[in-house]
């Protein structure tokens, strides 16, 4: 596969070279939203692969066969992928566009501030997303290789990994959130209370679920039902750029499992940045750091 270990670097940020090229991340900059636009926002590990699952139930809530035969991917894509400018022209047919991105907002906010674009972005307690994150290096052959946790940890910290700092990711975009039509939501609403998370969700993107509809959505975006259907659960992706023997893609899927991994020193130093980082957000995040 091409590009398979090259690392692009634009506005200062590094990505993986499998996905992106500078055309593809300067497309993105230049991509016109449309006020019927649902965009969702994550930084990379968050349940990104879970709310695009979410985000096309709602939108095809009557007719949910239709959604089952392609991946996620495919139906939310990335603006800054390669792939993008292939999956545009089938999305035009049927609106609202659902979108996906990984970029921080400065480099979205132009083109987004001015429309009435729907804006999800969907958060995760950073302790797990460091976790998932470093099962999904091993995983993906097209990611830097970490020579051990520990190591991961510090690159994670100091905002070295793919995609920056998570750090910077949720307040760029939590500062910008005023200008946006924007919706907040975290893996742990979701996790806690899915029934209620989806039906905020849906009252945001102005969609009335009937009970039926609530349920049905439940059961396709259910952990037990993503993990095991192939075309949800990546285990297609060819081994070139998966390597599946080292692990799944839908791993554990639970809140909290950075306390199987982080060291009482560690964890400490961790929420030393976060307090650093985040203790003049008023916001109250629904994710324990203890
Ligand atoms: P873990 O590695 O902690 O299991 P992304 O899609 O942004 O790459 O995020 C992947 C993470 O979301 C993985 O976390 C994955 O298991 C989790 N995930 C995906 N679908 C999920 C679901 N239906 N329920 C709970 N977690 C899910």
């Amino acid at each position: 596969m091409d590009r398979i270990k090259v690392t692009e670097v634009f506005e200062g940020i590094s990505m993986p070279g499998h996905l992106h090229t500078q055309e593809s991340l300067n497309a993105a900059t230049n991509f016109q939203f449309q006020d019927t636009d649902v965009l969702l926002v994550t930084f990379p590990k968050s349940g990104t692969t879970w709310m695009q699952q979410i985000l096309s139930l709602i939108f095809n809530k009557e007719d949910l066969q239709s959604i089952q035969n392609t991946p996620t991917w495919t139906r939310v894509p990335w603006v800054e992928h390669i792939s993008f400018s292939d999956y545009l022209p089938q999305m035009e047919a049927s609106k609202p566009r659902l979108l996906t991105t990984h970029f921080p907002a400065r480099l979205l906010i132009h083109n987004l501030k001015n429309t009435k674009a729907r804006v999800v972005y969907l958060a995760r307690n950073p302790k797990d997303v460091l976790v998932s994150y470093y099962h999904f290096h091993k995983l993906a052959k097209f990611l830097p290789d970490f020579s051990s946790f520990e190591d991961f940890f510090d690159q994670f910290l100091e905002g070295k990994v793919n995609f920056g700092s998570w750090f910077n990711h949720i307040k760029d975009w939590l500062g910008v959130q005023q200008e946006l039509n924007f919706f907040l939501i975290t893996y742990e609403d979701l996790s806690q209370d899915p029934r209620q998370a989806i039906q905020n969700l849906s009252t945001f993107l102005g969609q009335q679920l009937e009970p039926k509809e609530l349920e049905n959505i439940l059961h396709y975006c259910s952990f037990s039902f993503m993990s095991q259907n192939d075309l949800l659960n990546y285990s297609l992706i060819p081994p070139v750029i998966f390597d599946h023997s080292v692990g799944k893609f839908l791993r554990k899927g639970v809140a909290g499992n950075w306390k199987e991994y982080f060291s009482p020193e560690q964890n400490a130093r961790f929420n030393n940045v976060y307090q650093a980082e985040m203790g003049d957000l008023a916001l109250q995040f629904p994710w324990s750091l203890d």
